[in-house]
């Protein structure tokens, strides 16, 4: 659910999931190393369970960590 502050900013979302991935939503302005600025709606999924082989980012090695009983 996105949420409009005061200023007509949509408020960004964090979704934080057991054993899995810090969901981040809303909108981001991306800066490259050459300092060129763009601005969209996105999502980004960092690592929340420490073992990604591409961290921050999440890359699901979380779901094989998973121990069924
Ligand atoms: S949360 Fe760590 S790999 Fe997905």
């Amino acid at each position: 659910m996105e949420i409009e502050n005061k200023s007509g900013v949509k408020t960004p979302e964090v979704k934080i999931l057991k054993d899995g991935p810090i969901i981040l939503k809303g909108f981001f302005r991306f800066r490259t190393s050459s300092g060129e600025e763009t601005e969209k709606e996105h999502e980004i999924l960092l690592c929340g369970c420490g073992k990604s082989g591409n961290k921050p980012y999440c890359d699901e090695t979380h779901k094989k960590n998973v121990i069924k009983s």
